[in-house]
């Protein structure tokens, strides 16, 4: 056995004592909450929902990180290579899923590298537009985008994020292929559609939604087949006679692998009370999201979500030919 073995198993064992007696007075100081989209949009929107109703609960400040671009797969990285201690934590959706199906070289494993806490919450899409796009109802804007295709911007937030499967999806079940503008989240995309500086955007609904009823930007449909509660006067897609076309975003929370599971039940249990917790429902609610229901919030309901999504989502992209590089 030479020195240099007994070296580093020493130091492994160090680090897991370390680790084991940090946990006993988790949390002692504050935890960041990385969400890998921009300020602004409806992950950021979320993200600080959750954060202000966790710590709460843990009884320490939830800072919000918002390391974004590459699909949220920056930000993802960060929390990937993070010290598993329960300190940094990453709040993200569909993308979990699709990069890796996306990206070659993607620094880290969705699976492996992740330990789950729990979902949080589940919410539609909707189909908006520029004020002044020229169409007065559904049947007009699907005429003008078959028959402008290429002409016609759609704004995104980056290859497999929820606004470009939700574009996608909408050019397939339209069979047109229009000019893609990508940006590191919908909130500055959205942004931009109010200044009418790009044409569609399909969106979650926490910023979408206050901003048709504001007037500043148009909805054509939901994107699925049931209209929204906050807007019942905008059709469905599935009105148009668009089938195949119904998507919905889910949002969960991971720590790095390897965060001890006295940690992590800690984790959960603050999620759970979280989704319980009538002013974090009343104000997703108010946004057209849901808050999962409880035993949603916990580490097995999200493996298998993101299992499903990897299989389903990641497979939609790779089928369309779609890579990030
Ligand atoms: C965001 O938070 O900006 C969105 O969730 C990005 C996306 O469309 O996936």
């Amino acid at each position: 056995m030479t020195f240099r073995f007994v070296r580093s198993a020493l130091a492994l064992m160090l680090a897991a004592t370390a680790l084991h007696v940090s946990a006993q007075d988790f949390p002692n100081r504050a935890i960041t909450m990385v969400m890998p989209y921009a300020a602004g949009g409806p992950g950021d929107t979320i993200t600080r929902v959750f954060a202000g109703a966790m710590q709460k609960h843990l009884g320490q400040q939830i800072v919000v990180d918002n390391t974004a671009g590459a699909s949220g797969s920056i930000g993802t990285a960060k929390v990937a290579r993070a010290r598993p201690d329960g300190y940094t934590l990453l709040m993200i959706h569909v993308s979990h899923a699709t990069n890796v199906a996306m990206y070659k070289g993607l620094p880290y494993h969705p699976v492996d590298d992740f330990e789950p806490i729990g979902r949080a919450t589940s919410g539609p899409m909707v189909i908006v537009t520029r004020n002044d796009f020229p169409a007065r109802n559904l049947n007009e804007f699907v005429a003008y985008v078959k028959a402008n295709g290429p002409k016609v911007s759609l704004a995104h937030a980056g290859v497999g994020s929820a606004s470009h499967l939700c574009g996608l999806m909408m050019m397939n079940a339209l069979n047109v292929k229009l000019n893609e503008i990508p940006y590191k989240g919908t909130g500055p995309a959205l942004n931009d559609l109010m200044g009418g500086q790009v044409d569609i955007l399909c969106d979650q609904t926490s910023g979408t939604v206050p901003s048709v009823k504001g007037g500043k930007i148009k909805a054509y449909a939901s994107a699925g087949k049931a209209r929204l509660p906050q807007l019942p006067e905008v059709p469905a897609i599935a009105d148009a006679g668009v089938d195949g076309f119904d998507i919905n975003i889910s949002f969960g929370l991971y720590a790095p692998k390897g965060t001890p599971k006295p940690v992590l039940d800690q984790l959960t249990s603050a999620l759970q009370k979280s989704v319980t917790d009538p002013e974090v429902r009343q104000r997703l609610e108010a946004m057209g999201i849901s808050a999962v229901s409880v035993d949603q919030a916990r580490p097995e309901a999200l493996r298998n979500h993101l299992k499903n999504e990897i299989d389903t989502l990641g497979g939609l992209l790779i089928k369309a030919g779609v890579k990030a590089n």
